[in-house]
């Protein structure tokens, strides 16, 4: 399937982005006398904590590939002194290399780049070896440094000439 369209040109194609961002940390905001968390908008929250964020765009010129998803996940705890975010996720594929950014939780017209993994060929994966970047690691006040592992992603594609799950061609 050639995947130079968007999800504005082409409406048959959804998808989803399964994600539990790092399970670790759910665990320690779980485990607080007032800890919670929030999925909002379009986000959802499956009975294992893990995440899924609708696809909402995919484009792909020549060899740069931007999937954008939809949605937030909000860790609440500390009487309120712990509120973070994981709002709107965005993958970028070049040259091999995968990066995901989402909303800056401190200034909404600001992009903040969490973590960056490996471009593999693998039919449901697309991305992996996701490692924090130095923002994503400055969230969790450093808890969890730079190039600290997080999460798998699982990224999902469905649409015409797809079946499943399934991965941009690049
Ligand atoms: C009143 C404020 C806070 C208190 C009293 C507090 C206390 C603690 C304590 C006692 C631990 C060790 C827990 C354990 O090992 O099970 C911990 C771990 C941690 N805290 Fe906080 N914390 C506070 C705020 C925050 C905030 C605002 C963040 C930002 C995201 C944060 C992120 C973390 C992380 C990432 C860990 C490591 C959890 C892990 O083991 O994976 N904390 N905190």
């Amino acid at each position: 399937m050639n995947l130079s369209d968007s999800l504005a040109s082409d409406p048959a194609i959804s998808g989803e982005l399964e994600w539990a961002i790092l399970a670790r940390f759910t665990q320690y905001v779980l485990a607080m006398a007032d800890g919670h968390v929030e999925v909002e908008g379009r986000a959802k929250q499956t009975s294992n904590n893990v995440f899924v964020y609708p696809l909402t765009s995919l484009t792909t010129i020549e060899n740069h590939t931007e999937l954008r998803f939809s949605g937030g996940v909000r860790f609440m705890g500390h009487a309120g002194m712990l509120d973070l975010p994981v709002r709107d996720p965005i993958i970028f594929i070049v040259n091999g290399l995968c990066r995901l950014e989402i909303a800056d939780p401190d200034d909404t017209n600001a992009r903040l780049q969490f973590a960056s993994g490996h471009l593999v060929s693998d039919a449901t994966t697309l991305c992996v070896d996701w490692t924090l970047d130095e923002p994503g690691s400055e969230l969790f006040f450093y808890r969890y440094p730079s190039g600290f592992p997080i999460d798998p992603t699982i990224i999902s594609v469905d649409g015409p000439g797809t079946t499943g799950r399934s991965s941009p061609h690049l």
